[in-house]
């Protein structure tokens, strides 16, 4: 294994780490994952062995536990991590603020003083623009304002940031990327990973394709009178597969010693803003099928809109997303007739 070639991924056989997995090893990298099973199953490492063709080195391992990390570090050689492992539910995360931010932030913690420890130097970190909250301006850049927290899980996302930041800037051999991800969706076209939420969906697209399969019976559309074209809330849904591009080519600016500052930050979404009721609309038009869906009040914590300036991602990081909203809602169905077996 070449350093140089070699990316380490913690949260490896999550959703959007298992995708990314992916197309590391399409571009030429080799990947470690490394990954607690919390919240994701190790099937995930199989079907990216599956898809590439190539035996990826994965291990059971906590990135709370820093003796187990620091053995991580002895055994591979790498110079690039890129840090998914994470909890990323808001309500949960309203309830149980101190598991959020000891998991969160210790983890992270863990991972770049082991990157300093063994001089490694490159820190990819996943964030969210969740960090934008309400926004003033519509659509974000990345120097828009950063919001207050309105949960802790987007307070861990905002503190690891500055941590990145500040490591970045204190240590002369660190260089970080924060991608902030806007809402990623669907999943590979193989159907042999995807995204595979524990008990009732939080978020809306693992929702209606649940409700689809029969397992939830109606949707409901949290709030019809905001203050957007329709109704309901505003987002930018990225596709996973593009949205695991990106990291490529974070990672590769990184490895070809292309950054102009150490640390650098990039809104990962479409640009477009699409509305909640479009987009139950375009799954239902590309699967040829009717979601029983119900109107139903605002979700506490909500923003009404929020979608990306991708200019910085697109000039800078030579990426594009690329997938139209209906491809990707047809590869989450296919995704989830083959989980459910419908
Ligand atoms: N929605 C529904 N019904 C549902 C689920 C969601 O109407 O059953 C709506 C929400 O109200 C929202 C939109 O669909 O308007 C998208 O909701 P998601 O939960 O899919 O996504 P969010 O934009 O709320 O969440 C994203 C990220 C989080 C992040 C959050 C912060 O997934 O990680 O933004 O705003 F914290």
């Amino acid at each position: 294994m070449d350093s140089r070639k070699t990316v380490l991924i913690s949260g490896g056989a999550g959703y959007i780490g298992s995708h990314t997995a992916v197309e590391l090893i399409n571009a030429g990298y080799d990947v470690v994952i490394i990954d607690n099973l919390s919240n994701s199953e190790k099937e995930a490492v199989d079907g990216v062995r599956k898809i590439t063709g190539k035996d990826v080195a994965f291990e059971i391992v906590d990135t709370c536990d820093k003796d187990a990390l620091r053995k991580v570090f002895e055994k591979y050689r790498f110079d690039t991590v890129i840090h998914f492992a994470a909890y990323k539910a808001v309500g949960e995360s309203m309830a149980e603020p101190l598991k959020y931010y000891q998991n969160n932030l210790v983890s992270f913690m863990n991972i770049v003083e082991m990157m300093k420890e063994f001089n490694r130097p490159n820190v990819l970190f996943s964030s969210s623009a969740t960090v934008y909250g309400e926004a003033e301006h519509l659509p974000v850049t990345e120097s828009t304002p950063r919001q207050p927290a309105t949960s802790p899980y987007g307070n861990t996302k905002q503190i690891a940031e500055d941590i990145l930041r500040d490591c970045c800037r204190a240590y002369p051999d660190l260089y970080g990327i924060a991608l902030r991800y806007f809402n990623p969706i669907g999943a590979h076209p193989s159907a042999l990973i995807g995204e595979l939420p524990r008990g009732v969906p939080n978020n809306l697209v693992p929702f209606i394709t649940q409700t689809a399969a029969g397992i939830r019976e109606c949707l409901s559309v949290f709030g019809n009178d905001y203050d957007t074209p329709d109704g309901t809330c505003l987002r930018d849904y990225i596709d996973v597969v593009d949205l695991a591009k990106a990291h490529v080519a974070a990672v590769d600016r990184m490895t070809e010693g292309k950054m102009k500052e150490k640390y650098e930050i990039f809104n990962i979404g479409t640009g477009n803003p699409v509305s909640v009721l479009e987009l139950i609309t375009t799954f239902e038009d590309v699967n040829g099928l009717k979601l029983p869906y119900k109107m139903a009040p605002r979700r506490p914590g909500d923003v009404t809109a929020v979608w990306a300036e991708t200019t910085l991602a697109n000039e800078v990081l030579g990426w594009k997303a690329e997938r139209r909203l209906g491809e990707t809602l047809k590869a989450a169905w296919e995704w989830e007739k083959k989980v459910r077996g419908v």
